[in-house]
């Protein structure tokens, strides 16, 4: 297939260029900023750039929609900022994909179209609107994912090392391969349905009994339960064994056909215990090359 990332330079964009590449697919990016991954069409510019849109779209088969400004942009990003990217970006999306014949689009919403009344949920809300606009009126299939936080570890204009993303991933959080393989699975769902919306929770090692009586033998047992060889490590890097992480409960006809993440709690230990305060190196920077065909279950691609 040829699929057209919008954003793809970013962390997600970068995880899922690798990943479409190695599947044999052909792909486009349009992005601002350069991508940290080779391979493909890089057209550099902005979805609010409408001519170069339409020549990006030509002979596409599936649009992911990732640009926008989001949560950790909420401070430096205006509310015009948001609603000209997240709406006005949104719309020439799917109108220009809509203009182009593309049969299939997935958009990345956010947890955050849970809230709103924030400027960043409202411009979601409004980008989940059009998505079902244009598949009722265009015939498109449009599937929408709304992840929770995907931030990785290897983000350092964000985490200043592993352990500052650890004390975060650790209060509940998708890890970002597996939001990638949950854009994967969309990219080529059948739903069915014409514009259904999916929420992204991550793994969790904690059966549902523990979770609802965390802790009833005290704080840190849950923990030390799950990862008696770990509460030590835990410990030196100052990360709260006590912490409850949330779940999102999420109703049956919401979750993605197929999806199951896998990175949870063990696997950041295991990660922290390998690789200590600095983390494993980003996916895109051993080696800056094309990636060779990737595994089944790998974990970084
Ligand atoms: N990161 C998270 O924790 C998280 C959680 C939930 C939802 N999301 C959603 O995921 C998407 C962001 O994914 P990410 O975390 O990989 O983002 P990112 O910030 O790493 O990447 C976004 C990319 O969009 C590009 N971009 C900015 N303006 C553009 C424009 N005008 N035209 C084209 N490209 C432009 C940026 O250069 C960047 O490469 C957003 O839709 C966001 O709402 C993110």
């Amino acid at each position: 297939m040829k699929i057209l990332l919008t954003g793809g330079s970013g962390d997600v964009g970068t995880l899922l260029t690798r990943a479409l590449l190695q599947d044999g697919h052909e792909v486009v990016n349009i992005d601002m900023a350069p991508p940290k991954t080779p391979g493909g069409i890089f057209m550099q510019g902005s979805i609010l750039d409408r001519a170069l849109l339409e020549k990006a779209m030509a002979g596409v088969d599936c649009v992911v929609h990732i640009a926008a400004w989001h949560g950790i942009h909420a401070e430096t990003k205006t509310p015009a900022e948001f609603h000209d990217l997240n709406v006005t970006g949104t719309f020439n999306v799917f109108q220009a994909a809509a203009d182009a014949g593309v049969g299939k689009c997935v958009f990345v919403s956010s947890t955050s179209a849970a809230h709103p009344h924030e400027i960043y949920g409202h411009t979601k809300i409004l980008g989940e609107k059009m998505a079902e606009t244009y598949a009722h009126r265009h015939g498109m299939e449009v599937v929408t994912l709304r992840p929770r936080a995907f931030i990785p570890s290897w983000n350092r204009d964000v985490y200043a090392d592993y352990v500052g993303w650890a004390k975060w991933f650790m209060r509940g959080a998708v890890h970002i391969d597996d939001f990638r393989d949950a854009v994967l699975l969309a990219i080529n769902l059948k739903t069915g349905r014409k514009a259904p919306v999916y929420t992204i929770d991550g793994a969790y090692d904690y059966s549902a009994g523990d979770l609802k009586n965390w802790d009833k033998d005290g704080p840190g047992t849950t923990f030390a339960k799950y990862y008696p060889d770990h509460v030590a490590l835990a410990q030196k890097y100052g990360l709260d064994t006590a912490l409850k992480p949330k779940v999102l409960e999420i109703e049956k006809d919401a979750k993605l056909p197929g999806y199951a993440p896998r990175y949870t709690m063990r696997n950041l230990l295991e990660e922290l215990k390998a690789f200590g305060a600095d983390g494993p190196p980003a996916p895109y920077a051993a080696a800056n090359k094309t990636p060779a065909p990737r595994r089944k279950n790998s974990r970084h691609p």
